[in-house]
């Protein structure tokens, strides 16, 4: 009998691209798959994604597992090359780093390779992290365009650091950054899930989703079938026992939670060993036959405990939904004073992975 596992919807992820396709038609998709495809499985749902135009990765060992699997489409890592031996192998399975920082030129102009390798070069508009800035651009460009060692036309990219609040003057200010420094001679690449959904000006040339294609609003008080998408992933769990407490008994770790009434405790085989954070606020939903649930008390390694008084059909070895199907990841995260990106990509090694 399984205790906690994740159910994937792969359905879903076609569907969800085919919300980003209708929203940009226009652009180039590059799939975010980094971090595993945000828990999901790296591989598994680069072949779901069989019509994109690319993948980016973070990494190069992610990229490396890519070409492994046989995915044949352009493979963008985000995080570039630190040395030449990280290029030489970025050049040898054809992927194409990102140039964010004036060393990387220098190790382009020293490099000697069979063929001249693609790069993306990132350009800081705003967001204060990778990327050249403005002021280094232009230098940074010209040495690219003749290095010999880069394949041409070399495309510009920028990263959104505020899109999921469009009323954030920043994201515009960032957009007219980018066309000054492309202008019309390259392609283009800006747009992340909430730049697509909400900044028609970002659609231009390559776009970037990530979240939306697991089924999650990249927006903090939205969900994500309120942009017409599908979660991909559901965490399911059982009830593995249930009892009855009286009132004032303490439940859990430090005792904290006082049962305020005779309480129906439920016991669930889940826990942040398995990904499920432990900051979960008492009051944090888990469905239990369709019906949310509160959870009481501390989470702990492998377990969580529930409020099961209101639900009185509930029954040992019910399975219960901590997030997916029913119930947005979005609403968990927030009663967890976290992101749905954390909680997607944090469940563990140990939880058993089931395609639907
Ligand atoms: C450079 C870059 N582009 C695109 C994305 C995709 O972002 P999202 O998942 O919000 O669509 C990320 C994710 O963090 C990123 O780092």
């Amino acid at each position: 009998m399984r205790s906690a596992y994740v159910t994937l919807d792969l359905s879903a992820v076609s569907h969800n691209l085919a919300r980003v396709r209708a929203v940009a038609p226009g652009a180039r998709i590059m799939a975010v798959v980094k971090a595993n495809a945000y828990g999901h499985g790296l591989c598994r749902i680069a072949a779901c994604l069989p019509d994109v135009d690319g993948f980016a990765v973070a990494r190069l060992d992610e990229g490396l597992a890519l070409r492994e699997a046989g995915i044949r489409q352009r493979i963008v890592v985000l995080q570039g090359f630190a040395d030449p031996v990280e290029l030489q192998r970025l050049a040898a399975q054809h992927l194409e780093p990102v140039v964010h920082a004036p060393y990387q030129v220098d190790l382009l102009e020293r490099a000697l390779l069979r063929e001249p390798i693609g790069v993306w070069v990132k350009l800081d508009t705003g967001m204060h992290r990778l990327g050249l800035l403005p002021e280094e651009f232009g230098a940074c460009w010209r040495r690219l365009v003749s290095c010999p060692a880069v394949r041409k036309p070399i495309p510009v990219m920028t990263h959104l650091a505020n899109a999921d609040a469009p009323r954030d003057s920043l994201t515009e200010l960032q957009l007219e950054r980018l066309e000054a420094a492309v202008g019309d001679r390259s392609e283009r690449s800006a747009a992340n899930s909430a730049g697509v959904l909400a900044f028609a000006r970002a659609r231009r040339g390559w776009i970037r989703p990530g979240i939306v294609l697991y089924g999650v609003s990249p927006f903090p008080h939205r969900h994500g079938c309120d942009e017409g998408l599908r979660p991909v992933m559901t965490f399911r769990s059982r009830l593995i026992a249930i009892k009855w407490l009286a009132a004032g008994d303490r439940v859990g770790y430090g005792g904290d939670w006082i049962c305020p009434r005779p309480t129906r405790l439920g016991v669930a085989a889940v826990g942040y060993g398995d990904g499920y954070p432990r900051h979960a606020r008492p009051g944090t939903p888990v469905l239990v036959r369709g019906q949310r649930v509160p959870l009481i008390g501390r989470v702990s390694m492998d377990l969580i405990t529930l409020d099961l008084t209101d639900c009185p059909k509930a029954e040992v070895l019910d399975e219960v939904v901590l997030w997916g199907e029913g119930l947005p990841v979005e609403e968990v995260a927030r009663s967890s004073a976290t992101i749905p990106y954390e909680l997607l990509c944090g469940i563990t090694q140990r939880v058993e992975v089931v395609e639907t």
